[in-house]
């Protein structure tokens, strides 16, 4: 067996299970058919894009830490065992209800630097620079995912810190076994790094990519996370750490310096809330469009008997469809960082408002997405999941990102993380809309230390007193609807959470006016029917998100967890 640094802090294998099946019946709702038994757990649970992250989640619970704890030391773990999008470079929010049934949310999504301005993007000639946006030194937010992880830590956590952080600590220094899925997605991402140095030495061997089974050591990574270990926070935005960051800006002609880093603050907000069916939604508000645009969606849909229309039948298809394009079109209107613009969550999130768009939908016929042309940018973006239940219920959502695949792809020389590319999520500049690909509306503009707008959506659903479902996924504005259509078919079409999890998925995202489609998502008739109704559908090849779910079983309080399978290496971990 591969050598295994877990095994050096008692971490064990058991009781991981990354496929596999459960013999357990679905379930115990009788009504709630059951394709794929969920995997199954009696008191606590972590579900990660990683089995080792989800392990190291395991052994904190198991040590008596909370759901909290173990969030962050997965998050910590998938920062070296998931460089893709486990980050220290990036940002994420998460989302927890405590047993005393109150809801809480921490936003540390990444900032533009203090120098940032909204023409950033332009060329000396005022043309859109798509490079620049997306990926150079300029794409590269304020990072918040170390201060966000030490402020959840500090409000709620249990056990001490420096045993959050030891696991990665010893996965980056000691090394650990590439998995398949590590070995492809480096395969595909070192071609792309070659012009950074540092990039290539941390992923490569000499340049070779490193295969199944040999050992990842990131030496550089080791020293940043010990000193985060033993200084929290200020391991990260301030000394050695601070000083590598910004030397590599001053180098590539970057903007963030040791002010930037100074001033970043993680803050606690509100969750924003709703219901559907009866069921509590708690969600994350902005920066994030994740939570206004699922509510406002699910509010739409109540309206309608979608159990009865049937999984993909093309009337409730038509219907999620049509409050999908509403719910984008708000999205796109009104959404941004609400410190520095104002949203109106309490207007889009009602029902009432919510009635009002459901007039406009026509029962047979696709309405058009509004006269102008633009579309939103699509592309591979890199992002994670991973969602937490303990023994009293202590309920965990948790996104975080360094926006595309292995973010901007710069590995910070000395340091040892991959810096993100976030601030390719701002629109590009203002009134730039065109049928290409860019939107220029003003909610989104770069402004300085404003959060660029987030489609993360770390959710709770909660029936009567307890959780009942936990969950999130990557996918960039995807995430919305995959998380909406995992929460449909688990209260509508009565789906276990890893039948709902696997279910096939589609997105309408209102521009452009397409409706995209998993592989086998809709039969052949289903496909025709939606077609006459006037909506334009295409077939996608890449998989839609990878949701990372839990279910909680409303009369044993036993533990499904909902492990997408779409992308490699996922896990659940409990007991
Ligand atoms: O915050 C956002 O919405 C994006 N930066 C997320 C990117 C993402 O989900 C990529 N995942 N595959």
């Amino acid at each position: 067996m591969s050598f295994n640094p877990l095994r050096l802090l008692g971490i064990s294998l058991s009781g991981v299970v990354v496929l596999g099946l459960c013999l357990s019946p679905g379930l115990s709702s009788a009504e709630r058919a059951t394709l794929s038994n969920p995997l199954r757990f009696d008191k606590a649970v972590v579900v990660s894009q990683d089995a080792i992250a989800s392990r190291v989640g395991k052994a904190m619970l198991e040590k008596g830490g909370n759901a909290v704890d173990a969030a962050v030391a997965t998050a910590f773990a998938l920062a070296v065992v998931h460089p893709s999008a486990g980050n220290l470079g990036g940002g994420g929010f998460l989302v927890v209800r405590l047993p005393d049934g109150t809801a809480r949310a921490f936003d540390f999504r990444e900032k533009a630097p203090l120098t940032a301005t909204p023409e950033m993007f332009l060329d000396a000639n005022g043309r859109y620079n798509r490079q620049r946006h997306h990926w150079s030194i300029l794409s590269v937010g304020v990072p918040g995912s170390v201060a966000g992880l030490a402020l959840v830590h500090t409000r709620l956590g249990k056990l001490p810190w420096k045993d959050l952080v030891e696991p990665a600590v010893l996965l980056a220094t000691r090394g650990f076994p590439v998995s398949r899925g590590l070995a492809e997605s480096l395969a595909e991402v070192l071609p792309k790094m070659t012009k950074y140095p540092a990039s290539m030495a941390q992923f490569s061997r000499g340049g070779t990519p490193l295969g199944e089974g040999n050992l990842l050591v990131q030496a550089d990574l080791g020293r940043t996370l010990e000193r985060i270990r033993d200084q929290g926070a200020a391991g990260f935005y301030e000394g050695e750490t601070a000083d590598l960051i910004v030397r590599e800006m001053e180098r590539q002609g970057g903007l963030i310096r040791h002010e930037d880093l100074r001033r970043y603050q993680a803050v606690e907000r509100e969750p924003v809330t709703g219901t559907y069916r009866g069921y509590k939604i708690i969600s994350m508000p902005p920066p994030s469009s994740g939570g206004v645009a699922l509510i406002e969606v699910l509010n739409i849909l109540e309206g309608y008997d979608l159990g009865n229309l049937g999984f993909h039948g093309s009337r409730s298809s038509h219907l999620m469809i049509e409050a999908m394009r509403r719910g984008f079109a708000d999205r796109a209107r009104f959404l941004g960082d609400a410190d520095r613009i104002g949203v109106p969550v309490p207007r889009l999130t009602s029902k009432e408002y919510a009635a009002k768009l459901r007039r406009t939908v026509l029962p047979e016929r696709a309405s058009r997405s509004s006269p102008e042309t633009f579309e939103w940018p699509t592309g591979n973006s890199e992002t994670t999941h991973l969602s937490v239940v303990d023994g009293n219920l202590l309920a965990v959502a948790l996104t975080t990102t360094i926006e595309r695949y292995y973010g901007s792809r710069i590995v910070v020389p000395g340091a040892g993380f991959l810096l993100n590319n976030e601030m390719g999520d701002f629109n590009p500049a203002a009134g730039l809309t065109d049928s290409q690909g860019l939107i220029g509306t003003a909610p989104n503009l770069v402004e300085p230390e404003k959060r660029m707008l987030s489609s993360m959506t770390p959710t709770i659903v909660v029936k009567g007193q307890k959780p009942f479902l936990v969950l999130g996924s990557p996918g960039g504005r995807t995430i919305i609807n995959s998380v909406l259509e995992v929460v449909v078919n688990v209260i509508d079409h009565r789906m276990s959470i890893q039948d709902a999890v696997d279910a096939p998925r589609f997105h309408h995202q209102w521009l452009p006016d397409r409706v995209f489609t998993e592989p086998f998502c809709f039969s052949p008739d289903t496909r025709s029917a939606l077609e006459r109704m006037g909506h334009r559908l295409e077939l996608r090849r890449l998989p839609q998100g990878s949701v990372m779910a839990i279910a909680v079983s409303p009369n044993s309080g036993v533990l499904d967890a909902g492990v997408d399978r779409r992308r490699p290496d996922a896990g659940a971990a409990g007991f």
